[in-house]
């Protein structure tokens, strides 16, 4: 039996409380299916680590990290410590170090989930975010603080390798999908990072005459994405782009409190991290009232990922007769129930039925490459 050993850094604010809802749903699938088993090994870094510690995270963090076979994320920030710090002394390094290049970002329209638009479409797109350089690259510097002429300059990075490796990422699974690539670009007022994006873009395309591929600016794509979303099927932006598009792709399907992610190393050199789209929500901290969908979502990803598919079916199956039941929904719903009520619907969703791995959300295996994480193979498309 493959055991799979996931190291879980819950964070700040609601991070733990959502990343304890996942861990116990993934037990309980794990338990069911008898076929595989996870070791979670829980770090304390994050914020009042730092407050502890002067650092995010201990110096040797990412060679601890080195060893796991994925990482479950729950969110960093605190209003006690400066947001760039959390986020550059936690998350950035590890999408960084470890290469992992893709942020996948699911937009699937549930059963059962309250949208703010008045659309009886299917919604089923994915943002393929580039997670390691572009307007995140760190490259910049300030002078001349705290006087009257002081400046900031916050420098861009696309390198061709990095494009062409996160674009041919998107193409793939547009190939596995419905074959249809939107690329996010801003190429008339950039007029050189973006017009180098939109080249490096075409000409790996052009090695996939099987996928239509569209380039819109980033500012008429934000309108396509609230008129037209059921006509996307794949959307390719840079870190900046994608970050932006992707907290309203999360709204549209339902809210931050759904929205799943997975930071990927395609070629599995490293660890992959799996966390939901929001950040430590402090205004809901402590409450017991934060959605822990999205966690869960991105747990399934993560099984999904180490080639537990059916697993991660039965998880998200069990997310839908929960929603769609309405028997339990936290107040960004319109309900009162607690984040571990929701944990507990799940959770009895799994163990009520094993006919429930027949899902509806089971649209086919997109994330992991063709050689999955327990050596089996699948039919995907998806590069390794
Ligand atoms: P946020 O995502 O934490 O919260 C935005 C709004 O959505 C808040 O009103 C919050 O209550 C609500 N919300 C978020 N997740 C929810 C859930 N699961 N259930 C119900 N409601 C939910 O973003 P914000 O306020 O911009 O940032 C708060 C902190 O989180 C900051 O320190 C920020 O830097 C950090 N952050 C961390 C991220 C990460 O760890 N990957 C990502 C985004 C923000
Ligand atoms: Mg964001």
């Amino acid at each position: 039996m493959h055991e799979y050993r996931i190291a879980v850094i819950g964070g700040d604010g609601i991070g733990p409380e959502v990343i304890s809802e996942g861990i116990r749903v993934i037990d309980e699938v794990t338990h069911l299916l008898g076929s595989f088993s996870v070791e979670w090994t829980h770090l304390p870094w994050g914020c009042d680590y730092y407050l502890e510690t002067g650092k995010m995270m201990p110096d040797n963090g990412l060679e601890v990290l080195r060893n796991f076979d994925a990482i479950y994320f729950g969110a960093v920030g605190a209003p006690t410590v400066p947001d760039n710090v959390s986020v550059w002394e936690l998350i950035l390094p590890i999408r960084h170090r470890f290469e992992q290049y893709v942020n996948y970002r699911p937009a699937k329209r549930l059963r059962g989930v309250p949208i703010p638009l008045r659309t009886n479409e299917d919604i089923d797109f994915v943002v393929v975010r580039e997670n390691t350089e572009g307007e995140y690259a760190n490259v910049g510097g300030l002078l001349h603080q705290s006087h009257p002429g002081e400046l900031a300059i916050q420098t861009s990075v696309f390198t061709r390798s990095g494009v062409e490796r996160v674009t041919r990422y998107a193409l793939d699974l547009a190939r596995s999908r419905r074959g249809h690539l939107t690329v996010a670009t801003k190429s008339n007022a950039m007029n050189y990072s973006m017009p180098f994006w939109d080249r490096v873009v075409r000409d790996v395309a052009g090695e996939y005459p099987d996928v239509e591929v569209d380039l819109y600016h980033v500012d008429a794509l934000t309108t396509y994405l609230v008129n037209r979303p059921h006509t996307l099927d794949v959307v390719l932006a840079s870190n900046l782009f994608g970050d932006i598009l992707t907290d309203l792709s999360a709204v549209l399907v339902g809210g931050l409190g759904i929205a799943p992610s997975a930071n990927i190393n395609p070629q599995r050199k490293y660890p992959s991290m799996f966390e939901p789209v929001h950040g430590s929500a402090p205004d809901i901290a402590g409450k017991g009232i934060a959605n822990p969908i999205a966690a869960i979502w991105s747990g399934a990803l993560m099984l999904e990922f180490l080639g537990e598919q059916e697993a991660a079916d039965c998880i998200m199956a069990a997310v839908e007769q929960t929603l769609e039941r309405g028997e339990a929904s936290t107040p960004d719903f319109g309900g009162k129930s607690s984040t571990k009520d929701v944990g507990d619907a799940v959770h009895k969703y799994i163990k009520l039925s094993e006919s429930y791995r027949i899902s509806v959300y089971n649209s086919g295996p997109h994330l992991a490459g063709r050689e999955t994480g327990n050596g089996k193979q699948r039919t995907s498309n998806i590069p390794e």
